[in-house]
């Protein structure tokens, strides 16, 4: 049953007086209340997403993982409940804030997949460890091992992140991983689960030979990282990383026991340029960003009221999904507004236009709310707590 608009209004608390969502709200439960949401919007098509989180809890547990979703991809947690009631064993959070939001809203299965610094930071991580049914955080310093354990009121379980090829966090070799196993060791308010090796530049790769040649490469640095951590006295039972782009190499390979895809859920441009017909890339585009026709008075293109404030910006430009508009180039035409090519059709102000964005984690953290809909009918509106949250 989809929820009425008053317990939808309640959920929303402050935002359902904005009169756009309001206007919205309205029409929920209404045939063809999905062409009326107020853009630019993001849209959530409710049975492709579920299709989605389905298709990828099947395929981790066909190849033995554990699927622990990228929460960083919607930071919504009303999504994040869907994805755990569908098999997921929690979810990942990119930053303490985003853990945070999820936990205010009942989510108690996190891992903080980036290490933090601090002691500030650590009496963040140690207050979710003492108030979450399991919460786990990355760490790549023994400072940092002794930092949690000075602010730690219940043991605080960590995950040692090892660099296996994108260099942005994690230990750099075996032996920093040793080091900060000692140092977590060391430390009885510290509990060792295991380790993280995420190689973010290999989701992308185009080819699944070069993505499993990248991920076979920085296995090997992981199985290193972890005999070695094995040495100095640790156990290594969890061994988490993995995204959209490398499922079926991480699958295959066999060292990950558990996987963080994040952009399956929704899909975005860039994974689908990169991974074209290939298996990791049969999601649906299931979360679209749908804009107006605000101004069709120029010859060769028309304007709509999405642009550089409604999509991130860094990947490939977004592309226009509705049949009508099938082979027409966008371009941001400013802060506020995108330039649509026209089509051979004669384009009307105020026709609706969908678009699918280039880079989809970016884009969503635009958005206070996600419209969820299914076929014509907008069913529900939730808020995206986590937005912004990258503290
Ligand atoms: C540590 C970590 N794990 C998993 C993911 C999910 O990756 P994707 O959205 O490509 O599936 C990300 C995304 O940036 C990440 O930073």
């Amino acid at each position: 049953m989809p929820p009425g608009a008053q317990e939808v209004a309640d959920r929303l608390g402050p935002l359902a007086a904005r009169p756009h969502i309001a206007a919205a709200l309205q029409t929920l439960g209404e045939p063809g209340s999905a062409q009326a949401i107020p853009t630019p919007a993001a849209v959530i098509d409710l049975a492709a997403f579920d299709r989605n989180v389905a298709q990828m809890a099947a395929r981790a547990a066909q190849a033995g993982l554990a699927l622990r979703p990228h929460a960083k991809s919607h930071k919504c947690a009303a999504l994040a409940r869907r994805q755990l009631a569908a098999g997921a064993v929690g979810v990942c959070c990119a930053k303490l804030a985003e853990a945070e939001a999820l936990a205010a809203e009942g989510i108690g299965r996190i891992l903080v997949t980036s290490p933090v610094a601090g002691s500030l930071n650590a009496a963040r991580a140690a207050h979710l460890a003492a108030t979450l049914p399991d919460f786990r955080i990355a760490i790549d310093h023994p400072d940092a091992a002794a930092e949690l354990a000075a602010a730690a009121r219940t043991p605080i379980q960590v995950i040692i992140d090892v660099d296996v090829g994108l260099s942005r966090t994690g230990v750099h070799d075996a032996a920093q991983a040793a080091a900060v196993a000692r140092a977590v060791l060391a430390q009885p308010a510290l509990r060792l689960l295991g380790v993280q090796g995420y190689g973010g530049n290999w989701q992308h790769m185009e080819g699944a030979n070069a993505r499993a040649s990248a991920v076979a490469a920085g296995m090997e640095t992981l199985l290193a990282a972890i005999a070695a951590i094995r040495a100095a006295g640790g156990t290594v039972d969890v061994v988490t990383g993995g995204g959209t782009g490398t499922f079926a190499a991480d699958a295959a390979q066999g060292v990950l026991n558990e996987v963080q895809p994040g952009s399956y859920a929704f899909m975005d441009r860039e994974y689908r340029e990169a991974l074209g017909s290939d298996p990791e890339g049969a999601y649906e585009q299931a979360a679209t960003i749908v804009s107006t026709v605000i101004s069709a008075n120029h010859p060769r293109w028309v304007t709509v009221d999405a642009g550089l404030k409604a999509f991130s910006t860094e990947g490939p430009m977004p592309v226009p999904l509705s049949p009508r508009f099938a082979g027409c180039a966008y371009r941001f035409f400013g802060d506020e507004h995108g330039l649509l090519m026209r089509p051979e059709a004669a384009v009307a102000r105020g026709e609706r236009v969908a678009f699918a964005p280039g880079h989809i984690d970016p884009t969503l953290d635009r958005y206070d709310v996600f419209h969820l809909v299914e076929d014509d009918v907008l069913v529900d509106i939730v808020r995206v707590e986590a937005r912004g949250a990258s503290q």
